[in-house]
């Protein structure tokens, strides 16, 4: 099954190359999808089919995207992203999503918003009827970190201190050094109103609800891309 679903995530990081214009400044995303979506564009920039000039969503992402050869633009005033591609770890009809699976939901969503058009690369697995199965991650402040854990619990997602994958007695870092908290909603009814509560808990820096931001979604089904819109 994981052998399809990295099937899906390359069939569907192919169809946004697609969407990739010769000029065009681009924010790259993070997460095995979006790696798929940098190697592939990094072929095209060596072989001379696309100029572009991108800005990263992780260390990770731009170590990458350096390694490649893709021109890197450092964050600077009036710097606008003509199309980010980037994946998520559920999106529902609506294109609203949940990020963060990758701990990067900060520049995630800074790049999100700096762009004109986001669109979301995703397997079969991500499109969902309804937002909350996959824990929602939080970028905290870690000297906040009890405050915030408490105020999550009384709005009904379980929070769970992600730890190191490498080291799992340390606590998982954002390229940032704040920590991570995945949030057991199970099911989010509302998550306009939900996101609203989330931001107005000091010390929590940003929640991985995505809402408004997808422009469209390649969604892979099989071997079959479909273009989701909102
Ligand atoms: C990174 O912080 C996340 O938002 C990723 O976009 C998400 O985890 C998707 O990851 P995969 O592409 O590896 O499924």
């Amino acid at each position: 099954a994981s052998n399809q679903l990295n099937q899906e995530k390359q069939l569907a990081a192919a169809a946004a190359l697609r969407w990739v214009r010769d000029g065009m400044i681009l924010g790259l995303g993070t997460g095995s999808t979006a790696a798929h979506f940098i190697t592939l564009l990094g072929e095209a920039v060596r072989n001379g089919q696309l100029r572009v000039q991108a800005t990263a969503t992780s260390q990770a992402s731009e170590a990458q995207a350096r390694e490649l050869g893709i021109p890197l633009l450092e964050p600077r005033r009036g710097l606008r992203f003509d199309l980010t591609v980037d994946g998520a770890d559920e999106l529902d009809p609506q294109l609203r999503l949940i990020k963060g699976g990758g701990g990067a939901l900060l520049r995630e969503k800074i790049l999100a918003t700096a762009s004109e058009y986001l669109l979301i690369i995703a397997d079969s697995s991500k499109l969902v009827p309804q937002l909350g199965q996959f824990p929602l991650p939080l970028e905290v402040v870690p000297f906040a970190l009890p405050w915030v854990l408490d105020a999550v619990a009384e709005l009904g997602g379980p929070p769970v201190l992600r730890h190191n994958r490498q080291n799992p007695q340390e606590p998982a870092r954002s390229d940032q050094g704040n920590l991570l908290v995945d949030c057991h909603f199970n099911q989010i009814s509302d998550p306009a109103q939900l996101a609203t509560q989330l931001q107005t808990i000091p010390g929590v820096v940003e929640h991985g609800l995505f809402l408004g931001l997808a422009r469209a979604a390649l969604v892979t089904q099989g071997e079959q891309v479909m273009v989701a819109r909102p």
